[in-house]
């Protein structure tokens, strides 16, 4: 499997060496700066002899070494700053966005493409059009991460075991997420039975915001290494075909009543990209929301024309 990584900025090194470690391909780290990748790309395998471990990453100032994917992962973006949302990033992203995904249309036209760059459901929806891939082969990694913060947070207010917590987020990778937790269980009993609802609010607003926190912790730059252990989750997935239901920015025609959107729902992954959509049986108030954060992406979509 030849996985390459497109920015080489935190996200996209940390994904690399993730992805290599696990020895789930060959790796390529490409970016526009000048030695970045490259740099890092040696300083990443010179660590192998010491982790006894045999993998390759080769890293590029030239996007035309990302030739003949398999997988595709576009990290490449401007990451937030303090007091910026995602959807501030909207315009300068799109630019970068709408050619790097030419780019992979050109040069890896057989791969699956996962979208990594902010505002993450936007990106997916134009990475979709700019490379004209079937929607199966195009999908944006935000949810993923979304529940794992989510799973963290409870594990913490509740001392529990990280492994026994079902958690689920659907929605934008954005302002309208939507931590469910009617949806969300500890070995089948529901987190509303464990935790008063005033307490389940709180959990669900600092999942929200928990990006923007680490941002402004971090002064500069966003998170990385939750990010990029949810991109070697997904690669991982499509590799070893594992068919496991994770959530992500999806096209829906149709599903929970959203058309021609990218927006965060559970699939069903394996080695050919989405191989289902699981379609949840979302309560009035549920689908209420999930309706009004993609009535706020069309606006979006708009504005950058798609
Ligand atoms: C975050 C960025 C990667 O959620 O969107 O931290």
């Amino acid at each position: 499997m030849k996985i390459s990584i497109i920015g080489a900025g935190n996200v996209g090194s940390l994904s690399a060496l993730r992805i290599a470690q696990e020895q789930l391909g060959e790796v390529i780290l490409v970016d526009i700066v000048k030695g970045l990748a490259k740099g890092k790309a040696f300083d990443l395998e010179d660590s192998r002899s010491i982790l006894r471990l045999n993998y390759n990453i080769k890293g590029s100032d030239d996007i035309s070494a990302i030739a003949d994917s398999d997988i595709v992962v576009i990290t490449a973006g401007l990451p937030r700053k303090p007091g910026m949302t995602r959807e501030d990033l909207l315009n300068k992203n799109s630019q970068i966005l709408r050619q790097t995904a030419q780019a992979v249309k050109k040069l890896s036209p057989g791969a699956i493409l996962i979208v990594v760059t902010n505002p993450l459901d936007l990106m997916t929806r134009l990475a979709l059009e700019a490379t004209g891939f079937k929607k199966e082969k195009v999908f944006g990694m935000g949810l993923t991460l979304d529940t794992s913060r989510f799973v963290s947070l409870i594990a913490g207010e509740l001392n529990l075991a990280i492994g026994d917590i079902e958690a689920m987020v659907i929605g934008s990778h954005g302002e309208g997420m939507l931590p469910l937790a009617r949806f969300t269980n500890i070995k089948g009993v529901a987190l509303e039975e464990l935790l008063n609802k005033e307490r389940v609010d709180i959990l669900i607003q600092k999942t929200v915001g928990r990006g923007a926190e680490v941002v402004s912790l971090l002064g500069s730059g966003s998170a990385y290494f939750a990010p990029s252990a949810a991109i070697a989750e997904l690669v991982r997935v499509i590799v070893r075909d594992e068919k496991r239901t994770l959530g992500v920015s999806t096209y829906l025609n149709g599903e929970y009543g959203i058309r021609d959107l990218c927006i965060g729902v559970p699939c069903r992954l394996g080695k050919s990209g989405i191989e289902q959509i699981i379609e949840l049986d979302l309560n009035e108030q549920e689908k209420d929301a999930l309706l009004s954060c993609a009535a706020r992406l069309r606006e979006q979509c708009k504005a950058i024309k798609i």
